[in-house]
Order: C-alpha cells, then structure tokens, then sequence
C-alpha cells in the first residue's frame, strides 16, 4: 500500500467515526475537553496570542474546538483530504466565539503544508501511531514548530493485559474473522448489546444466591455501559489500517530524534458516561501498579518543546 492509499484508507474509516461524534453532544463534549492549560503547565491565558496546529485534526474537530475554547488566537485544523471540511465546518460555525478564528487546511503529516517555525503550539492527537512513517511525521511537527513552541503528541502506549487483548489479539480476530468484522463494522449498536445481555440474563442459574443477584446487577449496568460512545472506540481501535504501539522511552528518543529538546509526560483523566468510568483512573494515575499491568506504558501524551 503506498502511503498516500493508507493515509486516504485511515481517513475513510475515522471519517465514519467522527461524524457520528459529530452528530453526538454527549460524546462530542468529552473529545473536546482533553487539553487544559493546567495539564500543559501553561498560564491559563497562554493561547491568547498563539497560532496553533491542530494537525490530524478529524472530521468533529474536537482538537480545534478545545483550542478555541482555550483562547487560542488562531487554528489551522488539517487532514488528509477535504472528506473532513463539511462537518468540521458544521462543528466550528456553531460556536459564534469562534468565528474568524480558524481555517481548514487538507495535508499530511509525511510533508506538512505550513513553513518552518510557523506554529507556537501543535496539536497531534491518535494521528502519529497511524502514519506510514512516524519518524518523518514527528520531524516534521518539530519542524513547523517556533523555537520554544510546545507539541502535544499522544499516542497510544505499549504492554499491559487490556492493550495487547485489544491490539493483538482483537485487532487479529478482526482481521481473520469474517463474523467478528461484520459485529464490529455493522451488528453491534446499543441495541445488539441489550438484546445479548437479555438473551443471557435468563440463562443463568437462579440459585437464590447474593452472586446471582450481583451478575444480574452487573450485567443490567453493563446494558446501558456499553453504549455508542464505546462502540466507536471499539470501531477506532479495529478498524484503522495501522495502529502502532510505543512503550515510553521509544517514543522519547523518537521526539530528540525528530528534533524537540525536551518533553514530560502528562496525565489526563476523560468524562466518560460509559464503563470506561472505571478504567478513566487507571489512564490517569498511569504509574500505578494496576494501570502498569492492565495498560502497559498507556495513553501515551507527551508536551514536547522545540
Ligand atoms: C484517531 S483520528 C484523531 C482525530 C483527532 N486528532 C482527535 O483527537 O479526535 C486520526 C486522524 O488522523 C488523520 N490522519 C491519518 N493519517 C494522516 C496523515 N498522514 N497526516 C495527517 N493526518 C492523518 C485521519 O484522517 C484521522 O482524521
């Protein structure tokens, strides 16, 4: 596949993704929220007068809306070909705030379409690990970058028992399973979920015990647990033609390759409204044993300075 047929590829499969974000108030809100001034270590007022990347920016532009909403003075939100101007469109006139404020470039990350020292702040987010070549991409984020400018790079982290079940072993039946590809692609909507779970739920035996009646507890929570919001993230970690893994020192010797002079690691912990309520701390206290084991390295977002 030459890189240009993989990045249009991976564009297809999160455009579909993103515009039902798009079209979700519930989910849209969350994807919009990660970036705060306090997790980078910047002023709370820092944006007011920067010009920022919001490069591998996705149709709902969640990205870009988090930068406005932080007072950015003007963003350049760019992908892969114009399949993401309509509802990035749609998204951004909403906002009134917004207006005259940012503007939608189609590029790729192999040769970015903006001069040398050009951003103060990049933004990058679920982007690098899916690229043909994430040497060049990184080099070329650092590239376009100010001197003393910061990028915020997030990638996913390698290890742990969730992300190679989910990475390996998923993202292999994915492949090899027509049926499993067809739940993913297609079959599986809340309503699926629901039907399985009631389906289960009179199977199991009623002993009359205090466990029968926590599994029925538990799987009447998991009826509403597992809804849109995590069936795309299912579809986002499936479906994408690549989906690298990094543990952290590779990826630090990636950004002093591509050129950055130093980076940290910072923490976020997502709103979500799914059971992923109960895995948000694990994301967030990363160093923990149980996060160790179950996420390996984990989300991986590192503010990177030029
Ligand atoms: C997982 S989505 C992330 C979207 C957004 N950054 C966010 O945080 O929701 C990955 C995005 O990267 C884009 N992409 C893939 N390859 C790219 C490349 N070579 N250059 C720029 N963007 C690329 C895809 O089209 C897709 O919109």
């Amino acid at each position: 596949m030459t890189t240009d047929h993989l990045d249009h590829q991976t564009r297809a499969v999160f455009d579909n993704i993103h515009i039902e974000q798009a079209n979700n108030p519930v989910i849209l809100n969350r994807v919009r929220r990660l970036i705060t001034a306090d997790q980078l270590g910047v002023p709370a007022d820092y944006f007011k007068s920067r010009i920022c990347g919001d490069l591998g920016c996705g149709s709902a532009v969640p990205g870009t809306a988090n930068l406005l909403d932080l007072g950015a003075k003007y963003v350049h939100a760019m992908d892969v070909n114009n399949s993401f101007t309509a509802t990035a469109t749609r998204v951004l006139e909403s906002e009134q705030g917004f207006q005259g404020r940012w503007q939608l470039d189609v590029g790729t990350l192999a040769a970015l379409p903006y001069k040398d020292d050009f951003f103060d702040f990049v933004l990058c987010q679920g982007v690098v690990h899916s690229v043909d070549d994430d040497r060049k991409a990184l080099s070329e984020i650092a590239r376009v970058l100010k001197k003393g400018g910061l990028a915020n790079i997030a990638v996913l982290g390698s290890g742990g028992l969730m992300t190679r079940i989910v990475m390996d072993a998923m993202r292999d039946e994915y492949r090899t399973n027509d049926a499993f590809k067809a739940l993913v692609d297609r079959e599986m909507t809340p309503e699926w979920i629901k039907q399985q779970i009631d389906w289960l739920i009179p199977q199991i035996d009623d002993d009359g015990s205090a466990s029968y009646r926590q599994c029925i507890t538990l799987l009447e929570s998991l009826r509403n647990l597992l809804e849109q919001d995590f069936i795309l993230t299912v579809r986002d970690r499936m479906q994408a033609p690549i989906y690298r893994t990094y543990g952290y020192e590779e990826m630090a010797g990636l950004l002093g390759e591509a050129g950055f002079s130093s980076w940290r690691r910072v923490a976020r912990k997502p709103t979500y409204r799914n059971v992923r309520k109960i895995l948000a701390p694990l994301y967030h206290h990363y160093d923990s044993p149980l996060a160790k084991l179950m996420y390996g390295d984990g989300a991986l977002i590192l503010v990177a300075a030029k």
